[in-house]
């Protein structure tokens, strides 16, 4: 997608992938990222690519973690810090701008480019509704980009299978076997969850939702 389908999106607000309760498979599935209760406490750093406004972030910062993420919408990443009711630092670089306060980070501009030493180390990485945001071409580049600046640190995906000639993307379907072309090279892949989409996909399509917790090789 062009970067000016996205701006449109947020001037307008049509934001119809927000989720104003956030996922409740990320907290399902989020010992994956963050270990559990019995596993020893070390500081984690997530990384949550195309992060829009997500509720998730707020989550995650309260699970004691540290966040990163990128979102090409600046007007996305003031409504997420009002709505945290944080005040960020603001930035400019030769790429865009970076959001901060504390524990959370934003670069605001394209993910693709974003490098490794920009983002620094983390830990791991939540994607929800980024690989799907992404018509296939893109998402080959995306997932190549992923890897290369996190240095393929483990994933949680959550991503829509649908079919395909039922409605046009975004959200494009992304079942296993678009997940395993894209990353078993360098990932062992498993499928965590498939469960039916309550309501279908933007009240339309009938969908399901995956869950793909990926571990490096
Ligand atoms: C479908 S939304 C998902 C947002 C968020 N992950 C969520 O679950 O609410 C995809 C987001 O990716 C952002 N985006 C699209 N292309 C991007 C790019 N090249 N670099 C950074 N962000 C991008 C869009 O502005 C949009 O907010």
């Amino acid at each position: 997608m062009e970067h000016s389908f996205w701006h449109s999106k947020w001037q307008k607000n049509e934001i119809g992938f927000h989720e104003p309760k956030g996922n409740a498979l990320l907290v399902k599935y989020a010992s994956f990222l963050l270990g559990d209760e019995t596993s020893q406490a070390s500081l984690k750093r997530i990384f949550v690519p195309l992060c829009g406004k997500t509720r998730d972030i707020g989550w995650l910062l309260s699970q004691g973690c540290d966040v990163v993420g990128a979102e090409l919408s600046e007007l996305a990443i003031i409504q997420l810090f009002e709505e945290l009711d944080v005040e960020p630092t603001v930035t400019t670089t030769v790429n865009g701008k970076i959001y901060a306060k504390d524990s959370l980070t934003i670069y605001v501009g394209d993910i693709f480019k974003l490098t490794l030493t920009d983002l620094g180390e983390v830990t791991g990485i939540y994607d929800r509704a980024a690989l799907v945001a992404l018509p296939s071409p893109l998402r080959e580049q995306y997932a190549a980009h992923l890897m290369a600046i996190t240095q393929c640190a483990p994933q949680l995906i959550i991503s829509f299978e649908y079919d395909q000639n039922e409605m046009a993307g975004p959200p494009f379907s992304v079942n296993e076997d678009t997940v395993s072309s894209l990353y078993s090279d360098n990932y062992t892949i498993n499928r965590l969850e498939r469960s039916v989409l309550k309501g279908g996909l933007k009240g339309k399509v009938e969908a399901d939702n995956l869950v793909f917790a990926l571990h490096v090789k």
